[in-house]
């Protein structure tokens, strides 16, 4: 029965609908049927005969809906929660109508997409962990492979690849705890608030929050139903995780260039060309580094969504779905994408070691050198600069360089030519990064077991909210 007389013009029935994107959310949409089910017939509210007539129809439904799906969808469903009611009813019959006492379809979306977003979390800091885990497994294997660092994409100072590798383990990590956040602040139970101001039956939310695994109740029945900040704040982890795995695309797909030749992906991560038959392309790598846009693009999207929003729901919030499922697909895909090709990057020792030996990137440790030679670091800079331009005008190496041009730019420097060339032995470069977080063996050693117990130790898993 409805109040209107003339049927909904069908273009906004298609506008309006839901149910292409939403019926992804049956699961969270049964569990929260049986929970309220279970707590209105704990309250006397229904019967305990009606209470087991819903659950057994639910769990029909639920059977119809699993893969490979038989559940019959009608043109006439506008979202997941009506397709569930309808059928019920008709295999339940008039008692149906009974599911919704004491609920809206408003606090009912909300949990289920307080659910979805807490189990996707999950989802995603299992994979972040076996990501973690491979970055240090290849950063063992390679703990003291030197490679050129880079600034500006210039060589810059030689680090390890292990060191390099480990940069990745402490973004990831920082990931997994802003994902630990959004789960712990899509944590509160909606369900409850009926449409926006609480329900007409003294109902036990704490009893249905503890079922569905919610460490507690909303405290707002209107900020309940309107609130999506915890589907933002979870777009938010997902764009910076994204962003990061795209940082991690961009330079497997240089590494792999013959440029630069470090390293060579499985053929299990590789694509080949339709007309050149030499080529191995990186395609994996590169669309790591292209989907991070499009999350990020979903997480401005909905802040469109909900600025400005008035209070309480509005359809508007029925945008909330595609922009959070299309990012955690993306999101799940290419943090499995970015394990296979850590786990199975073959990299080059030599091409790194050769690019890692141009003598140049050592600058800054003469400069030291002449730091601990008495000269103030911005004088030691200059004269570094004189040397290097010395040596390139001579089409020479640093070392190659003599005492009396040694001299030309410092007397000093000429005097100590034995530690000069010290400081251009290549391993010293490295090992002379002795600070902490730096990337002489001894602190590698050090970040990895750190890395190690941090892997062990942090919020993993379902990551069940706290309090
Ligand atoms: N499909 C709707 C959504 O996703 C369900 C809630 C509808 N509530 C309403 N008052 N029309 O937001």
């Amino acid at each position: 029965m409805s109040r209107f007389r003339e049927p909904q013009d069908p273009i906004f029935q298609r506008l309006n609908a839901s149910i292409d994107f939403d019926r992804r959310l049956w699961p969270q949409d049964i569990a929260q049927s049986r929970a309220h089910a279970n707590m209105l017939a704990e309250r006397a509210i229904i019967s305990a005969e009606d209470r087991d007539a819903l659950l057994a129809g639910l769990e029909q439904v639920a059977r119809e809906l699993e893969p490979p799906g038989e559940f019959r969808f009608d043109p006439n469903d506008e979202d997941i929660h009506m397709a569930i009611e309808r059928r019920l009813t008709e295999i339940a019959g008039p008692v149906a109508g009974r599911l919704h006492t004491a609920r809206s379809r408003n606090d009912q979306v909300a949990t289920d997409v307080a659910m979805y977003t807490r189990e996707r979390t999950g989802e995603h800091q299992r994979a972040l962990s076996e990501l973690m885990a491979a970055l240090i497994e290849r950063a063992q294997e390679h703990l003291d492979w030197a490679m050129p660092g880079y600034t500006h994409l210039q060589r810059a100072q030689p680090v390890y690849l292990s060191h390099h590798l480990l940069a990745y383990f402490w973004m990831l990590q920082r990931d997994r705890e802003r994902f630990a956040f959004a789960a712990r602040e899509a944590g509160r139970l909606p369900l409850g608030a009926g449409a926006l101001a609480g329900v007409n039956f003294d109902t036990d939310r704490e009893m249905v929050a503890r079922e569905l695994g919610f460490s507690g109740v909303a405290p707002n029945s209107i900020d309940a139903v309107s609130g999506r900040d915890f589907v933002l704040d979870y777009l938010s982890a997902a764009a910076t995780c994204a962003t990061h795995l795209s940082r991690l695309g961009a330079e497997l797909v240089l590494w792999c260039s013959a440029e630069f030749g470090f390293c060579e992906l499985p053929d299990a991560w590789s694509a080949g060309s339709s007309i050149m038959p030499q080529k191995k392309n990186p395609d994996a790598a590169e669309l790591l580094r292209a989907k991070a846009p499009r999350v990020v693009g979903h997480l401005a999207a909905f802040h469109g969504v909900m600025h400005a929003l008035p209070l309480t729901y509005n359809k508007d919030l029925q945008e909330d779905k595609e922009h959070l499922f299309d990012t955690a697909d993306t999101l799940a895909l290419t943090l499995a994408a970015a394990r296979g090709m850590i786990a199975g990057a073959r990299f080059d020792r030599e091409r790194m070691r050769a690019a890692a030996a141009d003598e140049l990137i050592a600058a800054t440790d003469i400069a030291d050198l002449l730091v601990r030679l008495g000269v103030p670091f911005r004088e030691a800079h200059g004269v570094v600069a004189g040397l290097v331009r010395t040596a390139l005008d001579a089409g020479k190496s640093l070392s190659a360089l003599s005492a009396q041009e040694l001299a030309a730019h410092s007397e000093i420097l000429a005097a100590n030519h034995e530690r000069y060339e010290r400081v251009l032995a290549q391993d010293s470069w490295l090992e002379s990064k002795v600070s902490e977080g730096g990337t002489s063996l001894a602190r590698v050693r050090e970040q990895l077991a750190l890395a190690r117990t941090t892997l062990a130790s942090s919020p993993e898993g379902d990551a069940q909210p706290s309090a």
